[in-house]
């Protein structure tokens, strides 16, 4: 029992921390006696929840900045990059801050990361090697140029790539690799990058939900040939649509920065359209919210930096939730969510599930399961088609096309067939971190009092 929290050390712990609870609006005596009656009986079962009022769940966050950007942008009549000048303003400003010589901004994640493959030579008939645990854009623009996503397994700990496996996948046809970032994680970018550097095949690291965070004092996204970024609503700097291809190769910049106006030179050295290209240019208005949201994420970004560290600290005093493993240069997390290691066998066996389910009753907005989440990427019905489209039948030999499917089922860990797969449970909103301080409280004592219940949910 030593490490086991129980009810009396729950008991100490929250009606000592009820300074810090505050619950918001409550007595000190009303809201100890609450405890007392809480720390009875899970909501789950009827006992009265930790927190009452809902989480926030106002998101994009904005004002009359950016309503003024907007008008300002609306009122100047260029509504076009071509003739404004807040895309190119923003683009100096954010591969400054994040360290490469040059940024392209673009109309989408999707559309950075598809011009960063294109402008690096994949075309049909190639391989790219990348994980099944992503969001499905990092695979259709893959297969939108006729290339093959071979999958590497993920690494049971973090659900990343496992990069110890990324050479054993290298073939003739590999001319990329596309490890993800995902959820505001690094992946084992160094060791990606040593076996792409040891077969000198170019990275492009999707980062589109990772902005700011680092390895080694380095922020993801600069160290492959590119890194690509989402500007989409729900990450954490927002535009509603919007995305930006970062790199410090200037002639790989030079493409790619073509390659979103439609193969205009960026450089207006040579005329007419020397380049390949196509039309995924951001607007004006775009850049203008984008400008303003970029002052306001470097606050966001701080407090949850804050909260999200704090969170975590005080979380993993309890037996059975742990920090998430980091691979050892994983100098600074995105807080895109909010995420925690939980190991059943110390919590009286109860799945992360269902921990996660009795926090939501206490009023605690969280979700648990196994670090790999999805059903993965290599199981979404788009790959069959693409694979029997008549651009897949013809570049690709039926003999190559039926050994990629049978790869698809090497997969133990995203397939969950190993039982080493960690559970976690994790905030089911970003925004649950950019409240107040006694919102984390809420959260703290919400997770202390289900792990001093647990055997009225074994
Ligand atoms: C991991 C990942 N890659 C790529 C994208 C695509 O970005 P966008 O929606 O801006 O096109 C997203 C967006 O959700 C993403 O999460």
């Amino acid at each position: 029992m030593k490490n086991q929290l129980t009810r009396r050390s729950f008991m100490q712990e929250t009606t000592a921390g009820l300074a810090g609870v505050a619950l918001a609006g409550l007595s000190p005596r009303t809201a100890a006696g609450s405890v007392v009656k809480k720390a009875n009986k899970l909501a789950l079962f009827g006992g009265s929840p930790v927190r009452q009022e809902s989480f926030s769940q106002i998101w994009p966050v904005f004002d009359d900045r950016e309503e003024r950007a907007l008008l300002k942008a609306l009122r100047s009549g260029n509504w076009c990059c071509l003739r404004g000048n807040a895309v190119y303003d923003f683009e100096k400003t954010f591969s400054d801050r994040m360290g490469v010589t040059h940024c392209t901004l673009s109309n989408g994640g999707t559309t950075a990361l598809g011009a960063s493959l294109q402008c690096l030579g994949v075309g049909a008939g190639d391989e790219v090697i990348t994980t099944p645990h992503t969001f499905i854009a990092t695979i259709n623009v893959m297969c939108n140029l006729h290339a093959l996503p071979v999958y590497v397994d993920v690494d049971p700990d973090t659900g990343s790539i496992n990069a110890d496996l990324i050479e054993a996948a290298i073939t003739e046809h590999t001319k990329a690799i596309v490890p993800v970032h995902l959820g505001g994680w690094p992946v084992d970018i160094e060791k990606v990058m040593q076996v792409a550097d040891k077969h000198g095949i170019p990275v492009v690291e999707d980062a589109c939900q990772s902005v700011f965070a680092e390895v080694n004092g380095k922020k993801v996204g600069t160290f492959g040939a590119t890194g690509c970024i989402s500007f989409q609503e729900w990450k954490t700097l927002v535009c509603g649509e919007g995305g930006a291809i970062l790199g410090s190769d200037p002639e790989l910049m030079r493409r790619c920065a073509a390659f979103v106006n439609n193969g205009r030179d960026p450089q207006g050295q040579i005329k007419g359209y020397p380049f390949a290209g196509s039309n995924h240019r951001m607007t004006e208005f775009q850049a203008a919210i984008l400008t303003e949201q970029y002052k306001r994420f470097l606050e966001q970004d701080e407090i949850r930096q804050r909260h999200g560290q704090y969170l975590e600290s005080e979380l993993c005093r309890i037996p059975g939730l742990s920090r998430r493993k980091r691979y050892t240069e994983n100098t600074r997390i995105t807080y895109f969510n909010f995420e925690v290691d939980y190991d059943r066998t110390r919590m009286q066996g109860v799945p992360a599930a269902r921990f996660a389910e009795a926090l939501r009753a206490e009023g605690i907005p969280m979700q648990g399961g196994p670090r790999v989440y999805s059903g993965g990427c290599h199981r979404e019905g788009m790959l069959e088609q693409h694979l029997n489209s008549r651009g897949f039948q013809t570049v690709f030999s039926k003999a190559r096309l039926d050994h990629y499917r049978t790869s698809l089922d090497n997969l133990p860990v995203m397939d969950r067939r190993v039982t080493s797969v960690k559970e976690m449970i994790k905030a089911d909103t970003k925004i649950a971190l950019l409240g107040s301080r006694e919102d984390v409280d809420h959260m703290i004592a919400a997770f202390r009092k289900v792990a001093a219940h647990l055997d009225q949910l074994a």
